[in-house]
């Protein structure tokens, strides 16, 4: 259940970098909330196509809250410290692993700089109990979760999502996930071809 690695589903990322970046650099802070984020993977990938993106100066203004149920109680060590064996950032470009990774142990094993981790907090989290980990949020990115719900846990989920986004924030999910019928009042389509959605009503 907790399958992730760095530079998973890409499109949509790289989705979100275009259509959804330039609006939220547009204030001041960018406050993202990255729902089940397993061990890190996902949360790092997109800061390090962030930092990418925005430069040094940029970056700053980037805060990723990365939760998870977390059942091993394992996750915040792991998110926190950010060394992944060398297995797992396989998929990492070279020139990020250069730019954004130091060796250790040796080179068996690869840490995510102190910058890029700067911005990544890591929160133990139940989606289920409804309570959003805060609020004001310009992106939300719940991908592979939200399957493991039934119909009714996902759409009190995906409502939990729309409240906690400030207005015109962003919702991406993962490919296979479609948006139930009854909450298409809630989010637009920014595109039609990835699951990025935009709250209706603002901005
Ligand atoms: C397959 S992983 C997805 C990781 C990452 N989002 C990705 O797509 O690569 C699913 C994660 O959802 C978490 N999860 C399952 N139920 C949850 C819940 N009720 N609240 C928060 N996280 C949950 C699991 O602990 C697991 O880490």
């Amino acid at each position: 259940m907790g399958l992730t690695y760095f530079f998973r589903d890409l499109q949509t990322l790289e989705l979100i970098r275009d259509q959804a970046l330039p609006t939220l650099n547009s204030y001041q802070r960018i406050s993202i909330w990255d729902a089940g984020c397993a061990r890190g993977p996902e949360p790092y990938t997109l800061a390090l196509l962030l930092r990418e993106t925005l430069g040094e100066a940029g970056y700053g203004k980037v805060s990723i809250t990365a939760s998870d149920l977390d059942p091993t109680g394992k996750f915040c060590g792991i998110v926190t410290e950010a060394i992944y064996g060398r297995d797992e950032v396989d998929r990492v470009p070279p020139e990020i692993l250069e730019r954004h990774f130091k060796p250790v142990d040796g080179g068996d094993r690869y840490q995510v700089s102190a910058e890029v981790r700067s911005a990544v907090h890591f929160t133990q989290h139940d989606l289920l109990a409804l309570k959003p980990v805060g609020q004001g949020f310009g992106l939300i990115l719940c991908k592979n979760v939200l399957l493991h719900f039934t119909e009714e846990e996902r759409r009190n989920v995906m409502r939990m999502f729309y409240e906690a986004l400030i207005p015109g924030g962003y919702f991406a999910t993962e490919q296979t996930q479609k948006l139930p019928a009854d909450l298409q009042m809630l989010f637009e389509p920014v595109v039609s071809h990835a699951q990025l959605y935009r709250k209706r009503g603002g901005a």
